[in-house]
């Protein structure tokens, strides 16, 4: 949550800043602001509302010349979203700037001691606190503006990745991070700095995440110096190479990034495998999996734990583990589980799944399976993100940068992974015959084209999504396997469109949700022919006896569902366990289509950000 950016070198800071808050705004889009710094003096500006209207109150407000620069986009933690509490903070002597992504759960006791030395605030943020507490420290100790940092970051509690400087000494910036992500683009003589590396990759190839506790002074022409917070000993930094380019972190002629990621599951899916399924061989290779084969296969029970759209899969993993592999599994929200005092023990398997790998409550989770002798296994996307570096080993997914708030090729391809580990587990421990293992890696290497095959229903998806936006309340529906894809295809619709919609299991519907129904409420029903499908045809008819409105998600060629459904969507036939990964594609695109017709913002909903890096 919250996107910072910056830049020292030679070039023009304005422009990259900008087109970094840009990239950055998934992440959190109440309001944005930028400092430069123009040779004499600081030029800020700063608004509630998106980068677009940071860039015309800059018109307004500034000049933009500077080698040197910060900006942020904000969702607000403390204080409302105004123009007010939109970072950059300047301290109280106007020297210091600084933007802040993270919480300062200490700030209040620090904010009235520093206002009993008179100091005084304009905003309600933690932000503008943590600024006034190092300018404080720097003027009490009579110390340089990095050792300020180092002094003050020691004295609050909570997460933070900032950017810190002093416009007396324009030649640097510093930067610090505790559990919010920190990356550092090297380039020659000039540094640029973000909440990940997108806003840079057109300038260099080259990174340096920062761990939790470190500092790093980036300066003009010298060598980044990297620091432990804790005792300001010095930490040789590690250089990454990043793999992904501009055009991936592009629309690429898609109206939204949502469109484009719904479109980019086929070969998402595809890049997932890629490497690890060899159907012909009959073989999974995966060294996460593989280098620890043996934990996996003594392990007592697996624990999944994440959060929203990968927790989901995580309950689709269930199914998988244990009908496949038969081993048992729990999943967990990483918020319940890190505070409910679960019961853990070495003989346990942990499975984080994470897209961003900076969740604030799945890295807690991760971190007290780990204190309690639990072997920590990380499915995340982003490489190199904290949840990557934090488990013991991982998968990585390859969806590629997923830039819409809402998540769609992330949990297509967790599942994939999932799916990998579960077959080859099941392979492992004589659960699965050879037989079965080849089919299932057979069905597996055909999903990306039925995933295609399914996205074709594009056109009549939007017809039923012209019949069904203007609904207040939505069901989904679901069984077995597609279950936890009614409680995504849920999710889905009301953080785009804000429709209500709850996804229940199809048979719970009589335990309750049934005295919802009536002429006015659609019910998406997934009833594909491999699954319960009986079941799921009378669950249908109990609905339609109540004049409730059907749209069966259905298996190509189907007739049952057909004849009693008011509409029906297709998907190609697939096994049950992979059912998933094809009906979740209609779901995706009836939510797109409804919220676009409502005219909502699909990529940046309200209150929403893509990366929660707070509690
Ligand atoms: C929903 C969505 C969120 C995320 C959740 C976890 O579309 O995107 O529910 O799935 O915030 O995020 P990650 O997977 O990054 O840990």
């Amino acid at each position: 949550m919250c996107g910072i950016v910056g830049y020292i070198g030679h070039r023009e800071a304005y422009p990259i800043v900008m087109e970094g808050l840009k990239r950055l705004e998934y992440r959190g889009y109440d309001s944005a602001g930028i400092a430069l710094y123009d040779g004499t003096d600081i030029k800020l500006s700063k608004t509630k509302g998106k980068v677009a209207d940071l860039e015309e109150r800059v018109k307004e407000e500034i000049t933009t010349e500077g080698t040197i620069g910060i900006g942020h986009t904000r969702w607000a933690t403390h204080g409302v979203p105004n123009d007010v509490n939109s970072h950059p903070h300047y301290s109280n002597s106007g020297d210091l700037v600084i933007i802040h992504n993270g919480i300062i759960e200490n700030y209040d006791s620090i904010k009235t001691e520093l206002i009993k030395r008179g100091y005084v605030f304009k905003s309600d943020t933690d932000t503008e606190v943590l600024i006034n507490l190092i300018e404080e420290v720097k003027k009490k100790q009579n110390v340089k503006l990095g050792k300020a940092v180092q002094l003050a970051l020691n004295e609050v509690v909570g997460a933070y990745a900032i950017a810190v400087f002093d416009k007396n000494k324009p030649n640097e910036i510093v930067v610090a991070k505790l559990g919010s992500p920190l990356a550092i683009g090297i380039g020659d003589d000039e540094f640029f700095i973000a909440s990940d590396a997108s806003p840079f990759i057109e300038y260099t190839k080259n990174a340096i995440y920062l761990e939790d506790e470190e500092m790093a002074i980036v300066r003009r022409d010298k060598k980044i110096k990297i620091r432990k917070i804790k005792d300001d000993s010095e930490v040789n930094p590690s250089m990454q190479e990043l793999k992904f380019n501009l055009e991936q972190i592009e629309k690429g002629g898609y109206e939204h990034f949502m469109l484009k990621e719904i479109h980019e599951q086929p070969n998402a899916i595809r890049d997932t495998y890629r490497g690890r399924l060899l159907a012909k061989e009959g073989i999974i290779r995966m060294a996460g999996i593989d280098d620890n084969i043996e934990k996996f296969l003594n392990a007592n029970r697996i624990i999944i734990v994440a959060c929203g759209t990968s927790w989901h899969a995580g309950l689709v993993a269930e199914y998988i583990f244990e009908d496949l592999a038969r081993i048992p599994v729990e999943v967990e929200y990483a918020s319940e589980f890190r505070y409910r005092n679960p019961v853990i023990t070495e003989k346990d398997v942990v499975i984080a799944i994470s897209q961003s790998g900076e969740t604030a409550d799945t890295l807690a989770a991760i971190k007290l399976a780990k204190s309690k002798g639990a072997f920590v296994f990380g499915v995340c996307n982003v490489v190199g993100s904290t949840i990557a570096r934090e488990t013991n080993a991982g998968a990585y997914t390859h969806a590629g940068p997923e830039i819409g708030v809402a998540s769609t090729k992330a949990f297509t391809t967790q599942i994939t992974v999932l799916t990998l580990i579960a077959l080859k587990l099941a392979k492992a421990n004589g659960s699965m015959s050879n037989s079965v293992f080849h089919h299932h890696l057979q069905e597996l290497e055909l999903i990306p084209e039925k995933v295609k095959e399914a996205l074709k229903a594009d056109e009549h998806i939007k017809k039923v999504a012209e019949i069904y936006k203007d609904a207040k309340n939505c069901l989904y529906l679901g069984r077995g396997y597609n279950f936890p894809v009614a409680l995504e295809g849920a999710l889905k619709l009301k953080e785009i469109s804000y429709i209500h919609a709850e996804g229940y299991p199809a048979a719970e519907m009589k335990h309750g949700p049934i005295a919802l129904i009536d002429e006015q409420m659609p019910v998406f029903v997934i009833a594909t022919k491999k699954g319960h499908y009986e079941k799921v045809v009378s669950n249908i008819q109990e609905i339609k006896s109540r004049s409730g409105k059907i749209i069966g998600i259905v298996t190509t060629g189907d007739v049952d569902v057909k004849n009693v459904a008011d509409h029906v969507i297709e998907v190609p036939e697939t096994i049950e366990s992979l059912t998933p990964l094809l009906t979740t594609i209609p779901l995706q695109l009836l939510s797109y289509h409804i919220a676009v017709m409502l005219e909502k913002n699909v990529d940046q909903p309200r209150n929403l950000a893509k990366s929660v890096t707070v509690e």
